[in-house]
């Protein structure tokens, strides 16, 4: 949730940044800015809108060779040119971006008020512009006075800061909203995600929660909020620089879908064991005899993390028979809930930054809980709180509507699953069945896709409908919620989910055919009640579109999309797939903006 990064060398700085903000623009995009320090003092440019009306907007004159920018997600205060980042203080000679949230933002601008200081923003940031330029008096380093600041302030963020009489330098802080360094020839790149950076650099040094670093052309020096110097090694960047182009798709979110069988690769490679058919999971930090201690699995997730938790805890239940449930994370945070000793907890997040997983993961861990994690980003804040837990390896997700890695998330579950199943009760039989289904998945998944064209016609067919509903029954349930998020978050067609079983409770009075439904049929022991779920739609005049492993009687429905069989456990993740292509083709035929919807961005860090 909004980007970050800043140049420091002997190159114009601007070009940087404005490329820099363009590969972090799925964070936040309702505001950009770039300030660089020029003889004579700061130079600032900011707009509402994309990077691209920022480019549009950057004087041909706006020169220097230190700069910080900013691409924003509104959080305090309407996206305007005022709010946007940088922000400066009233002499214009202290520049910050952030972020990240400052908590007590409203009591330390009234005592910047008092002081005299006139606000030109309404957002959090533009006090830390002024603390910092409170704090820097005659012969005062950047960096003393950064600290000063950030010892008034309660909250969480990411900083870059720059001084008008100090352009050697660039103070960066973190505190809960990553902050990256790379490390070039002579020169040094800052950026809150590396994507910004891979095609200057692969050296990088991530910033830990609490700690600064001074920036220069030749270096930098990390230290502590209490200037503790502190040794950080750089490690290189795993990922191929293509990996975060669209590579000649029209846009991210087709990519990472057609990514999807390798994705599934990488996140089986070498933990799948034939021999014993169970998976190994290196990473989990608990031996069989602690796993065996387990009653409970408790999953904690945000939106589309948070459905692929309910298709884990499914899978759990089904391969370990342990009771297992799934929780949105940013309710569970809030309830003062019951932690136990014997339930094992498990946050679930691609971003590995989404501040409620977090907050939830920390509550758990203050009152003695153990917590995995199921994570996408490496070194991730959330990753770093957990006890252990499984990385996905399922590449940088760009798009703002997850895809290939809640797919990734489903088969860490499964993988999860299989190897708490083998040491309770899972047969050799049955775990030989999920390790065979799991190899065969990749294959599955590339046959689906080649429907593409199909699927394009029956999406823009359906998207030509105020609202959608979703149905299935239990393992198809999350399925159904996780497929009316990904059409109503791209296409902003309302799209509601329901488990088949309880549509005749209420939802079954919305039914006309106006309102088509899309039904999960899969060919499982439920199949019978499903078909009578459809002919309860059709007898109200509804139209069907039926994804399912066999076509269903032509009474029955409109149209239908077949997924090949996988064992029944497995089925949910493929049914899935039909439905993310559904969902991409409806908000193309509707005209949105496919990889940054609005109001949204990709990763939440705020509460
Ligand atoms: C997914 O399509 C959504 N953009 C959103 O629900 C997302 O899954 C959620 O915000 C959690 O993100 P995380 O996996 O990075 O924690």
């Amino acid at each position: 949730m909004c980007g970050i990064v800043a140049y420091i060398g002997p190159k114009d700085a601007t070009a940087f940044l404005l490329e820099g903000l363009q590969r972090l623009e799925y964070r936040g995009y309702d505001s950009a800015g770039v300030a660089v320090a020029a003889k004579g003092g700061l130079k600032v440019c900011k707009v509402k809108g994309r990077v691209a009306d920022l480019a549009a907007a950057v004087p041909a004159r706006f020169k220097g060779t230190t700069g910080i920018g900013h691409t924003r997600w509104a959080t305090h205060g309407v996206p305007s040119d005022a709010n946007a980042h940088p922000h400066t203080d009233v002499s214009e000679r202290i520049a910050v971006v952030h972020n990240g949230i400052i908590e007590n933002a409203d009591q330390l601008r009234a005592l910047l008020a008092a002081d005299g200081v006139v606000f030109t923003s309404e957002t959090d940031t533009e006090v830390l512009a002024h603390l910092v330029a409170a704090h820097s008096g005659e012969g005062v380093e950047l960096e003393d006075a950064v600290r000063a600041a950030l010892g008034q302030v309660v909250g969480t963020y990411g900083i870059a800061v720059l001084d008008a009489q100090q352009p050697d330098r660039i103070v960066v802080a973190r505190n809960g909203s990553p902050i990256v360094l790379g490390l070039g020839e002579k020169e040094m790149f800052v950026a809150s995600d590396v994507a910004a950076l891979v095609r200057y650099t692969r050296q990088v040094v991530h910033l830990e929660d609490g700690e600064l670093a001074t920036v220069r052309a030749d270096g930098f020096r990390t230290f502590t909020e209490d200037a503790r110097t502190v040794t950080r090694q750089p490690s290189t960047v795993d990922w191929e620089v293509a990996s975060y182009d669209t590579a000649g798709y029209q846009h991210y979110l087709l990519k990472e879908i057609h990514e999807q069988p390798g994705a599934v690769e990488r996140t089986l490679s070498g933990r799948l064991d034939e021999r014993f058919a169970t998976a190994h999971l290196g990473g989990l930090n608990l031996d069989a005899r602690e796993l065996r201690e387990i009653r409970r699995v408790k999953i904690l997730g945000c939106g589309s993390a948070y459905y692929a938790g309910e298709m884990g805890a499914q899978l759990i239940e089904e391969l370990a028979r342990i009771p297992a449930h799934s929780e949105p994370a940013s309710e569970f945070r809030y309830r003062n809930p019951v932690i136990e000793a014997d339930t094992l907890y498990v946050a679930v997040s691609q971003s590995g930054e989404t501040y409620d997983t977090l907050a939830a993961v920390q509550e758990i861990k203050r009152k003695g809980g153990r917590v995995l994690g199921v994570v996408n980003t490496v070194g991730s804040a959330i990753a770093r709180e957990c006890d252990g837990g499984i990385y996905l390896h399922a590449g940088p997700e760009i798009s703002v509507a997850s895809t290939k890695a809640f797919t990734s998330t489903v088969i860490a579950f499964a993988l999860l699953a299989l190897h708490f199943g083998r040491i309770h009760d899972l047969s050799p039989a049955d775990g030989r069945r999920i390790v065979a289904g799991l190899k065969a998945l990749p294959d599955h998944i590339r046959e689906i896709l080649k429907q593409e064209e199909q699927i394009a016609e029956l999406a823009a067919e359906y998207a030509d409908n105020a609202g959608m509903m979703f149905i299935g029954r239990t393992r198809g349930y999350p399925v159904a919620r996780e497929g009316a998020q990904k059409l109503k978050e791209i296409s902003y067609v309302h799209a509601e989910a329901y488990p088949a079983s309880e549509l005749k409770h209420g939802p079954l009075a919305l039914i006309s055919p106006e309102l088509p439904t899309v039904a999960l049929v899969p060919d499982d022991e439920l199949l019978d009640k499903n078909l009578t779920t459809l002919g309860e739609i059709k007898a109200r005049s509804g139209r069907i579109l039926a994804i399912a492993h066999r076509t269903p009687e032509a009474k029955l429905i409109d149209h239908c999309l077949l997924v090949p069989k996988s064992e029944p456990e497995l089925d949910p993740l493929l049914l899935n797939i039909p439905l993310q292509l559904l969902a991409y083709y409806a908000a193309v035929a509707l005209g949105r903006d496919v990889d940054k919807p609005r109001n949204l961005a990709k990763s939440v860090t705020v509460e």
